[in-house]
C-alpha cells in the first residue's frame, strides 16, 4: 500500500512526524506502529527542549533524548533536533537569570555545544532558534531579545554555536504565522537575509505551518517560496490542520484539500526539504489544549482511523 514517506519519498523530499519516549514505550503501542510505517524523519515533541536537557545550569538529562536518538537510528530515521534557544519551555533558571550580555553568550554557547555534541552526526537539522519575532516581524519579547537589545547578537551568537558543534547539520530558524505574506514573513526574511550577508551560517527556514480548516492563504505557496529561496533551505515542520470539535464531514473534505495545498506548496520547491506532521492522531495533539474548541487537525481521527487529510497529503506529493 501507499504510504505517506513512499509519496514524500517519490519526490525525493521526507515525511516526518513527532515521538517521545511516553509513544516509543508507552502502551499506545499503535503510535509507535504508525510512525514506523507512515514517517521516515521525526522530531523529539519535548524532550529535547531546553527545560527537559538542561533543566540546570550546565546539569544536562539526556535520557529521553537518547531514547527519541537511539530509535530513530534503529528504525532508520532521520532527526529534527526541536529546539535550542526558544522563550517557552525555558527553565526559570535561563528565564529569570540576571544576565549580561557575555554570561548570556556563555550559557547559550554551552548548551549549544554540549546539546548539539551529544548527537554530531545523528541530527541532520537543528532549529537553532525558535519563535522569536512578533506578528509585526520585530523582536518577541524574551530574556533573549531584552538582554541583546534585539535578535541579531543571540541568533548570531547561536548559528555560530550550532555550525562549530556539528558543521554537518542543516541549521534551521523556525517560527509559526509564516503562511501568508505579512509582517512576520517580512520580518523572518530581512533578518535571515541581514545575516547571511553578514556570514552567520543560517541554513534553512523551517515554517511550523500550524493552519485552520478553511483558512489556508492563497499566498501560502509564494510566501514559502520567498523563505526558502531566503534561506537557501525551508521545511514545513510542524504542519496541523485545525477545526471546531467534532470536524464535520464538510470540514474533513475542507481539510484534506487544505492538507494537499500546505503538503504541495513544499513538493512543488526544489529546495523544500519535506513535511512534518506535528502528531499522528488527534487524541494526542496538542491543539484542543492550547485553542479552546479546536482539534481534529491530524491526518489520523482518535480511534486511529485514517481520514481524508491522509489522502490529502498523498495527493499534495
Ligand atoms: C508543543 C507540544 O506539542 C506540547 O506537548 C507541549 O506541551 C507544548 O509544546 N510550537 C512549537 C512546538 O515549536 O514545540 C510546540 O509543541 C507547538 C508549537
Amino acid at each position: 500500500a501507499q504510504t505517506l514517506k513512499g509519496a514524500a519519498n517519490a519526490n525525493g523530499r521526507y515525511m516526518g512526524t513527532i515521538t517521545d519516549p511516553a509513544y516509543i514505550n508507552g502502551s499506545d503501542r499503535t503510535y509507535n506502529t504508525i510512525a514506523l510505517q507512515e514517517f521516515d524523519y521525526i522530531t523529539a515533541e519535548n524532550s529535547m527542549k531546553w527545560d527537559a536537557i538542561e533543566p540546570s545550569n550546565n546539569g544536562f538529562s539526556f535520557n529521553n533524548a537518547d531514547t527519541v536518538v537511539n530509535w530513530a537510528q534503529q528504525n532508520g530515521f532521520k532527526v529534527r533536533g526541536h529546539t535550542l534557544v526558544w522563550h517557552s519551555q525555558l527553565p526559570s533558571w535561563v528565564a529569570n537569570g540576571s544576565w549580561s550580555k557575555s554570561s548570556l553568550t556563555a550559557v547559550i554557547q554551552n548548551h549549544v555545544a554540549k546539546v548539539m555534541g551529544r548527537y554530531k552526526g545523528k541530527i541532520a537539522q537543528w532549529d537553532v532558534v525558535n519563535e522569536i519575532f512578533d506578528e509585526n516581524g520585530g523582536a518577541r519579547d524574551s530574556v533573549f531579545s531584552r538582554v541583546f537589545g534585539g535578535l541579531d547578537e543571540f541568533v548570531t551568537v547561536a548559528f555560530n554555536a550550532a555550525r562549530a558543534a556539528d558543521p554537518d547539520a542543516i541549521l534551521c530558524i523556525n517560527d509559526y504565522n509564516l503562511d501568508y505574506n505579512g509582517g512576520k514573513a517580512n520580518g523572518m526574511i530581512s533578518l535571515v537575509r541581514r545575516l547571511k550577508a553578514n556570514g552567520v551560517p543560517i541554513d534553512c527556514i523551517g515554517s511550523q505551518a500550524h493552519l485552520v480548516v478553511g483558512s489556508v492563504s492563497s499566498s501560502f505557496g509564494s510566501t514559502l517560496s520567498s523563505l526558502c529561496s531566503t534561506a537557501g533551505k525551508c521545511a514545513l515542520t510542524e504542519l496541523d490542520i485545525r477545526a471546531r470539535t467534532p470536524i464535520s464531514s464538510s470540514a474533513a473534505q475542507q481539510q484534506k484539500t487544505d492538507y494537499t495545498t500546505a503538503v504541495r506548496a513544499c513538493a512543488v520547491l526544489n529546495n523544500c526539504l519535506g513535511v512534518t506532521v506535528w502528531g499522528i492522531t488527534d487524541s494526542r495533539s496538542w491543539i484542543p489544549g492550547v485553542f479552546s474548541g479546536e482539534g481534529d487537525a491530524l491526518p489520523w481521527n482518535s480511534s486511529y482511523q485514517k481520514k481524508p487529510a491522509y489522502d490529502g497529503i498523498l495527493a499534495g506529493w
